[in-house]
């Protein structure tokens, strides 16, 4: 029986995704701040490591998968926002390698991004930067900077940029696929979950929502991004690495239908 972990296991993607791995006889351990095997707060760096130690105990220090689904999104506090789901994602990416290495087989890793890298204007590299070298009292203080409304659609973007830059670095590695790990990620655009639904109901932010043009029409249900994230974590993804899959009922395809592929220009 393969072990997979699920980060935001109690809800929305997470939750649907656990229910489709447990249907396949997967040992899941869930971690969330309620309603899972592992409950810890991952804002927190103590309990971001204590959710580590505990995975690698209830694993026996071996993982087949891993799937960084929790997080939170506008309206929410910029900084904590940023550290849960851009912290709360790669230390357990990090903390975690090392066992998704021992699997048997080819171990699949999913971290969740979000069409928002792509269709939010003016996130600061240095942000993403700051983010990306681990140094999370920089990204605060760039947040600090910037008025609430502004500081909060840029923390979420930013802490998804990092996320798909992070597996776009890290995928092609020794360590990562060089140590038969699989790292890809999904960019989805607007899921009916309780997270969209906060940001639908709030008055600053539901009408930009609303008028996010979605050519398929209408959200997805949570259900239909956890189909392929079974797929990302079974031996059909295992030629699949350092992809960043969009699943934005073509969102991101309207809003920049040029910007593919990004020729390289040689000297
Ligand atoms: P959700 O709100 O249904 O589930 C998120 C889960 O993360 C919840 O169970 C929550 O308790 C957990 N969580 C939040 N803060 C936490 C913390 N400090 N410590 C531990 N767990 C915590 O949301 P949904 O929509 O399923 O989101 C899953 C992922 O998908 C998130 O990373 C989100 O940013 C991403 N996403 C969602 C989109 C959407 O429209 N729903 C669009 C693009 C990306």
């Amino acid at each position: 029986m393969s072990t997979i972990a699920i980060t935001g296991s109690a809800s929305g993607i997470g939750a649907a995704t656990r229910d489709l791995l447990e249907s396949d006889s997967v040992n899941v351990i869930g971690v969330d701040l309620h309603n899972a095997e592992i409950e810890v707060d991952l804002s927190i760096e103590s309990e971001r490591s204590r959710a580590i130690s505990e995975i690698l105990r209830l694993s026996d220090g071996v993982l087949d998968g891993l799937v960084t689904s929790a997080g939170v999104s506008v309206p929410f506090d910029p900084a904590r926002m940023l550290t849960i789901n851009w912290f709360g994602t790669v230390d357990l990416l990090i903390g975690l390698r090392e066992a998704l290495s021992t699997s048997s087989g080819v171990a699949h890793v999913v971290a969740i991004s979000s069409n928002s890298t792509t269709i939010t204007p003016n996130v600061p590299d240095a942000l993403v930067e700051a983010c990306l070298r681990l140094d999370e009292s920089t990204s605060h203080e760039i947040l600090r900077e910037m008025d609430d409304v502004e500081a909060m659609a840029i923390a979420y973007a930013a802490s998804k940029l990092s996320v798909a830059r992070f597996v776009r670095q890290n995928a092609p590695t020794q360590d990562w696929a060089g140590s038969n790990i699989r790292l890809n990620s999904i960019a989805p655009g607007a899921v009916l979950t309780p997270l969209l639904q906060g940001g639908l109901d709030d008055p600053t932010f539901g009408a930009a929502i609303e008028a996010l043009p979605i050519p398929v029409g209408g959200f997805a249900e949570p259900e239909l991004i956890a189909e392929w994230i079974r797929m990302m974590l079974s031996p059909s993804a295992d030629f699949m690495c350092g992809s960043v899959l969009f699943l934005d009922g073509g969102s991101d395809a309207l809003i920049r239908p040029n910007d593919w592929p990004v020729s390289m220009q040689l000297e």
